[in-house]
């Protein structure tokens, strides 16, 4: 795998020269077109708006990140509302993409192909770039509830609703799907894969684990270059892409050259940049501390309560600390901490010390509501 040097999403600017250019970049970055493709993972809760134009914002736009895709919006019974759409991507009431220019897909999770066309039509109706399917989710109220990896069982219905849904978005729309390798074996991950292909999808996102490992180890990506192998649409690799050198690693064993990148991105936001070679050195704490108070101040700019930002951020301390010893550190002092402000101004400091912009901004947003 050798990543292309002009591959990923860039800032977009406003001359048309430039914007035709940026479109180029991004179609190159498609799993469907030549080029590495690395697209950021839904994770609920964490992967908010806010998360997402922070991510894409880091280095002036050249965040290495081709493609977002929306916390999942789950569809039960009947179709979902345009205001829950919005609220779960705020960027559709601009152009579909974040501030940055990536396009950000929305989710929607469900098994009933009724509903969920009607939502994927509404979403695509709002300006979504795409919509994908989630049938991948293990949470058991979901699953219960005839949702997510529940219908990794059943191969036909992950191909009817994707049908249902493919037949009521414009072609020109993307319609993807995001699996596991299996309900409780990798078994079942040819038959999916192709029943994913024959609903139509665009391309097929697999993380490499059963619905009953959840997250334990170890991460199949054998499993997905065998379904990879036995369709013509492309496969997104996903599972455990840590670092660099563990997506070449995937690439090496499931032939993938597209990726899709979860908790990784939590303690290396860098890391879709370091795999195309664009950044060498790692994210300090103070460029990493920096990230987390922006994070706070959009969260806090679309109003969400102080307690729920309060939540995310630990959500990504706790996340993060598991690859870098300062969100570690951070995490264990701040995990009961109740009050935002705390949290904010102790990452502040840490902040001033190292860093040449001030901080006080985010102190203010913070304290404000
Ligand atoms: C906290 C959390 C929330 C998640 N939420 C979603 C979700 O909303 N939709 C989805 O398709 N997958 C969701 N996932 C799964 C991730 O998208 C991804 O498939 C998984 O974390 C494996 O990739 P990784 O090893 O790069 O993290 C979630 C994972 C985590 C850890």
């Amino acid at each position: 795998m050798s990543p292309p040097p002009d591959s990923g999403a860039r800032r977009s600017d406003h001359t048309p020269a430039s914007r035709g250019l940026h479109v180029a970049h991004q179609v190159a970055a498609r799993p469907d077109q030549p080029g590495l493709f690395l697209a950021l993972a839904p994770m609920d809760g964490v992967t908010d708006a806010s998360y997402r134009d922070v991510l894409t914002s880091q280095f002036s736009g050249h965040s290495g990140v081709s493609l977002c895709v929306s916390e999942f919006v789950r569809v039960v019974d009947r179709p979902v509302q345009s205001k829950v759409l919005l609220r779960h991507c705020p960027e559709l009431s601009g152009d579909g993409c974040t501030a940055s220019g990536v396009p950000v897909f929305v989710q929607l999770l469900g098994g009933d192909a009724e509903p969920m066309a009607q939502s994927a039509a509404l979403a695509a109706g709002l300006g979504a770039r795409g919509i994908d399917l989630n049938f991948g989710c293990p949470a058991k109220t979901v699953n219960r509830h005839d949702g997510g990896a529940t219908l990794l069982k059943t191969p036909d219905r992950v191909e009817s609703v994707t049908r249902a849904v493919r037949d009521v978005v414009p072609a020109a729309i993307p319609v993807t799907v995001k699996i596991r390798v299996g309900w409780d074996s990798a078994a079942p991950v040819m038959d999916l894969a192709r029943a994913s292909e024959q609903g139509g999808a665009t391309w097929l996102t697999i993380h490499g684990r059963t619905r009953a490992q959840l997250y334990r180890p170890p991460v199949d990506w054998e499993a997905i270059g065998r379904a990879a192998a036995c369709v013509r649409m492309p496969v997104v690799a996903n599972g455990d892409l840590f670092s660099p050198e563990a997506l070449h690693r995937c690439s090496e064993v499931s032939g993938c050259q597209s990726f899709m990148i979860g908790r990784g991105a939590m303690g290396r936001p860098d890391l879709f940049a370091a795999t195309r070679g664009w950044r060498t050195e790692p994210l300090g704490s103070p460029e990493i501390a920096r990230l987390l108070l922006d994070y706070v101040a959009h969260m806090r700019g679309r109003q969400m309560p102080s307690f729920n930002a309060l939540g995310r951020l630990k959500q990504w301390l706790r996340m993060g600390a598991l690859q870098r010893e300062d969100l570690a550190a951070w995490f264990e002092r701040y995990k009961r901490e109740r009050e935002l402000v705390e949290v904010t101004a102790a990452i502040a400091a840490h902040c001033r010390v190292h860093a040449t912009r001030e901080p006080a901004t985010y102190l203010g947003n913070a304290r404000a509501h």
